[in-house]
């Protein structure tokens, strides 16, 4: 496995890998990996010649106030899981490689950023899109990895492939969860123990909306209610929001009549901030 820092390095191996006819995988993460990362690269290894994985916390993506400097990082943890995993290529470029001075050029969309983590996220979407569609021009993949548990991140640059008619097919693979249900995520990193032994509620009180909706509950502000007073029951939570959307146009709906997704996100204490979802066919 190789560890490569610059992108000429990774577009003579990309073009060493084309001239023998090989496919590419990518899975774009910012480091930190966990088991979550580790399915995606799994997904990866079984369905491409090559797997590269970046490995970049991306300081676009970040608003003023987030988390961008305490966000966990190191490379040295992430290449021994990478080579374990069967990844062939680490790409962890440095931030000026990526956006070198002068750098001022942008991906955005209109539609599918506004609500959900985009509401208290404004730029967040901006600098996902950006940074992704690099890494598809430097890596030029054939397949892209991405974790359901961001699932409006999932849906922005499935739309974004379509709307820039990219050569790029993108794969979503389900949340994995620690024993106790939690979403597995770098940011669990952020919790103390007490808020860890609290941070199951999110799932439990997502699994009673959608198994209310299941049972045959329409109406969504009933199904959003339950849930938040669930996790606000354990006293250590601030929900930024509980909501119920229409899964393509991600545009809330009130009555539940087409497929959906529910989603959440949720400040435990004053270190984290956690999303979780589901999605239900109707
Ligand atoms: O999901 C993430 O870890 C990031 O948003 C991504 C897709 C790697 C872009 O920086």
């Amino acid at each position: 496995m190789k560890i490569l820092k610059t992108v000429s390095e990774v577009k003579e191996q990309v073009k060493t890998w084309r001239k023998e006819g090989l496919t590419i995988g990518l899975v774009p993460t910012m480091g930190w990996l966990h088991e979550g990362h580790l399915s995606l690269i799994k997904k990866a290894r079984e369905n491409n010649d090559r797997v590269v994985v970046s490995d970049f916390v991306n300081p676009m993506q970040f608003g003023p106030g987030e988390d961008f400097d305490s966000y966990p990082r190191d490379l040295n943890r992430d290449a021994g899981l990478c080579e374990k995993a069967g990844v062939d290529v680490i790409f962890a470029p440095e931030v000026s490689e990526m956006y070198p001075e002068g750098f001022c050029s942008y991906v955005d969309m209109n539609g599918l950023t506004g609500g959900l983590c985009g509401k208290s996220r404004p730029i967040h979407f901006r600098g996902v899109q950006t940074v992704v569609n690099k890494l598809f021009n430097i890596v030029t993949p054939d397949n892209a990895y991405f974790g359901e548990k961001d699932a409006q991140q999932l849906a922005v640059i499935k739309r974004m492939v379509v709307d820039l008619n990219m050569n790029v097919k993108i794969n979503g693979c389900p949340i994995i969860r620690e024993a106790d249900g939690l979403a597995k995520s770098s940011r669990n990193s952020y919790l103390t123990p007490e808020e860890r032994s609290l941070a199951p509620i999110i799932n439990k009180a997502m699994t009673m909306g959608r198994q209310m909706i299941i049972d045959g509950e329409r109406n969504s502000q009933k199904v959003i209610e339950a849930i938040s007073e669930v996790i606000l029951s354990v006293g250590v939570t601030k929900i930024d929001y509980v909501s119920i959307v229409d899964s393509l146009s991600l545009e809330p709906v009130e009555t539940i009549e087409k497929d959906i997704l529910c989603a959440c996100a949720v400040y435990m204490g004053n270190s984290a901030r956690l999303i979780d979802n589901f999605s239900l066919e109707i």
